[in-house]
């Protein structure tokens, strides 16, 4: 009963071995995924869709996220909780997205933040970890840039590689103790899991590197329709519970729900 930590990670990735990563944001989904083993949980901004309803990521507030990441804090006992720094908290500068880091390890209680961004977040990465809090990095596709990207597309392409590959070891030097690599072709990824020395951890980026997260929604069929091509669903939970509630409905008309036994 006691918390994964972030050398345990780098000391898994000079071991070779590969590591699971979720989303959660609320306390049921955050203790089972305790219970299944998953050693890092991340809060993510991704919230704004996944639990606010937004229709993009760029809306969610540092006030909205951290009561879910006391949530998951509370509801967990071992795995690793990393906040994910919102868009606008930390793009002024080095001042401001240390503020915003302090904020979320005081007043959230997790045990590390992600912030995204490679060359151009460095000296944030930098004064966060100077201040002994522990930074994930995110490059490739950043969500919180899509309108500077041209929406939801790979980076890293063709000649672009060298670009990916320069942010990952920015962000490395700057002292990120893991590395988010977010839709960039698969060799790309490979190359810069073997030119780090931190790890990588995949969504979209093949199956090399050293760690693989996916939203909890998309991964547990929570999430309907069409899903990025690099959700795997493990899950129906939308159709579970679709007709929990449908059954739990049709007794309720019929008559049926409750029974004596449900009655006092
Ligand atoms: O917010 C999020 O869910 C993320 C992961 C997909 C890495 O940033
Ligand atoms: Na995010």
């Amino acid at each position: 009963n006691r918390r994964v930590r972030t050398r345990e990670l780098i000391a898994a990735k000079e071991r070779g071995e590969r590591w699971p990563m979720l989303t959660a944001y609320d306390q049921y989904t955050a203790a089972i995924f305790d219970e299944a083993g998953i050693p890092v949980l991340l809060v993510g901004d991704s919230a704004a869709n996944n639990v606010f309803g937004y229709e993009t990521t760029l809306a969610v507030t540092v006030d909205e996220l951290l009561p879910l990441v006391k949530a998951v804090v509370r509801a967990t006992k071992r795995a690793l909780v990393v906040g994910d720094l919102p868009f606008g908290s930390y793009e002024e500068g080095p001042t401001q997205a240390l503020r915003t880091a302090v904020r979320f390890m005081k007043e959230g209680g997790c045990h590390a933040v992600k912030l995204e961004g490679g060359r151009r977040t460095a000296p944030q990465i930098e004064a966060i970890t100077a201040a002994g809090i522990p930074v994930m990095a995110h490059i490739g596709f950043t969500p919180q840039s899509e309108h500077t990207l041209g929406g939801y597309r790979v980076q890293g392409r063709g000649d672009a590689a060298e670009e990916v590959i320069a942010d990952a070891h920015a962000v490395a030097d700057a002292g990120a103790f893991a590395v988010v690599l977010e839709m960039v072709p698969a060799h790309v990824a490979k190359r810069i899991t073997n030119e780090i020395g931190v790890p990588t951890v995949g969504i979209g980026a093949g199956p090399e590197t050293d760690a693989q997260v996916l939203v909890w929604q998309d991964m547990a069929g929570m999430r309907t329709g069409k899903l990025p091509r690099f959700v795997k669903r493990y899950a129906d939970l939308h159709g579970t519970l679709r007709d929990a509630a449908a059954q739990f409905g049709d007794e309720v008309r019929g008559g049926q729900f409750p029974s004596s036994e449900h009655s006092f």
